[in-house]
């Protein structure tokens, strides 16, 4: 059998496709997804133009940001707001902006445009 070059990509794969039509200015997507055994939850954030993604999982007890039935909770300026205990953090960095996460924040997940989607992860690793 020849040897196979992996490619960074081969190794390490996007988490997720999103088309753009798919996801409209404001909404917030949430999604789950497999990475090797590993079930990740996903945030996506549409604002404009500019799309940003973290973990969904807040760093305060590590809860899911959304509520038991799917929605994601917001303040008037479009600060993501963790439905367990109120933590709110900033839908374009992650940093927590107040509540119980103060000093950490979501982890982000590179997003890049391919073509009309928008390419989610991989998730970086520390
Ligand atoms: S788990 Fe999010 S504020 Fe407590």
């Amino acid at each position: 059998m020849p040897h196979q070059t992996l490619s960074p990509e081969t190794l390490n794969p996007p988490l997720a496709s999103v088309r753009q039509s798919d996801l409209s200015d404001g909404q917030i997507l949430g999604l789950d997804v497999t990475e090797g055994c590993t079930q990740r939850r996903i945030l996506v954030v549409r604002r404009g133009e500019e799309v940003t993604a973290f973990e969904n999982r807040c760093p305060h007890a590590g809860w899911p940001l959304d509520t038991f039935d799917g929605r994601f909770l917001t303040t008037e300026t479009g600060g993501l707001i963790c439905a367990a205990h109120m933590a709110i953090f900033d839908p374009k960095t992650g940093a927590c902006l107040g509540g119980p996460g103060q000093g950490r924040g979501l982890t982000p997940v590179p997003v890049r445009v391919d073509g009309d989607h928008w390419v989610i992860g991989p998730v970086a690793r520390t």
